[in-house]
């Protein structure tokens, strides 16, 4: 496609009128099987594990979005943990990983629970100027980071630290989930691998699991592909059909979701209740200047602490009337969570003290209400604590 928008991308890779009955829409392929004419001859498709037209839709919708100018080749999953898990089978037992200390609990957990009884190694890093080399082994074979993270909102330089991944022959994976292609596209810095919990922006009504990779690169695409057929973790052609669906105002979406969060943070930030306020849009924020070199915006994500810690956080989420307390993100509607007993509980104490994911933290998915709804809400649960 030529140079186009975000919104006019988002609205055209999501369709592919049908040939048999021009239907404007990409048909639910709700089928297990394909007819073979004779054995073996048959129109590309066998078994809908392997292969659905679906499906190949998402694939390609989110490969665009992600990579507009250079070819580049998606694969869709069941959840973004199946995702996660089917990039980690292309490492060999005895494997190391290089990982960002605050990642998603459940990726961590993988790591560190199950990873590890196959033989494959995490060390955790705050990848930090100088960090990543320390962490370094023979057997590095991954450096896996999001950006920003979860739940903290650290922004990593992709860009420097791909080139450090690539002097070393590591493989570099971008949780992309935060920031949605429609803000960050890691492979344009550097990255070979992206992935995306679509459970999150992509299909942004928090009415799906869901998961993508995207890869330019054509030897781990096809190692991808063998790996998602062999696994089997692949989404259901609703789940598929609802995607691309969403995938059409994800550009809208993701704009009205920053347009909310920065008047929120701009409200919070004056806001005597409030005793930590993390965004990668705020001046103060240490990565802010990273963020604007390889960020659009700076999503619709914020963490904050208020006074009171744990019982503060708790009588704020319980007065809220329209941020409902719920794990997931990235949909519509906004959301709180907090991550100390939620999504990072799996994350062992210590590993959270040391990291600052502190029980008083709360995280905020703003969704695209009216933003002077959404300040009223929290306005008046901030009074209550
Ligand atoms: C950054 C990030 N990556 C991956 C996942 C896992 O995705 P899913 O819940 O779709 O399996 C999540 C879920 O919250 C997440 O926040």
């Amino acid at each position: 496609m030529d140079k186009i928008g975000n919104s006019t991308r988002s609205v055209h890779v999501s369709a592919d009128p049908d040939k048999n009955t021009g239907s404007v829409q990409m048909p639910i392929y709700q089928t297990s099987t394909y007819v073979q004419e004779d054995f073996g001859i048959h129109k590309g498709y066998e078994y809908a594990r392997t292969h659905n037209p679906t499906r190949a839709l998402v694939e390609s919708a989110i490969a665009e979005l992600e990579s507009p100018d250079t070819a580049a080749y998606g694969t869709s999953f069941a959840s973004g943990m199946a995702a996660i898990s089917t990039i980690t089978q292309m490492l060999e037992a005895g494997s190391h990983i290089i990982a960002a200390s605050d990642l998603y609990g459940g990726t961590a957990r993988l790591f560190d629970q199950i990873l590890n009884k196959f033989g494959v190694e995490t060390t955790y890093s705050q990848l930090k100027e100088g960090d990543v080399e320390k962490c370094a082994k023979e057997n590095t074979k991954m450096l896996w980071l999001e950006s920003p993270t979860n739940p903290l909102l650290e922004v990593h330089d992709i860009e420097k630290l791909s080139n450090i991944a690539h002097k070393n022959g590591w493989v570099v994976v971008v949780d992309n989930t935060f920031a949605s292609p429609m803000l960050q596209r890691p492979l344009e810095q550097g990255a070979d691998i992206v992935v995306h919990s679509t459970t999150k922006y992509i299909a942004g009504h928090s009415d799906l699991i869901g998961g993508c990779v995207v890869t330019r690169d054509e030897e781990l695409d096809k190692q991808l592909k063998f790996l998602q057929n062999a696994l089997g973790a692949v989404p259901s052609p609703m789940d598929c059909f609802l995607t691309l669906r969403s995938i059409r105002t994800l550009a809208i979406r993701v704009e009205r979701h920053c347009d909310n969060a920065e008047k929120l943070v701009e409200k919070l930030s004056q806001h005597p209740k409030v005793t930590r306020l993390i965004y990668p849009g705020l001046k103060t924020h240490n990565g802010h200047d990273i963020a604007n070199k390889q960020m659009r915006r700076y999503g619709g994500m914020i963490s904050i602490e208020v006074v009171g810690g744990e019982r503060g956080a708790r009588k704020f989420a319980a007065a809220s009337k329209l941020f409902a307390t719920a794990e997931s993100l990235g949909g519509v509607e906004s959301l709180i969570n907090h991550p100390w007993s939620m999504t990072h509980a799996a994350i062992p104490q210590e590993r959270r003290e040391e990291i600052g994911i502190t029980p008083g933290l709360v995280r905020l998915s703003v969704g695209i209400e009216d933003f002077e709804d959404l300040w009223k809400d929290i306005e008046n649960a901030l009074k209550i604590i």
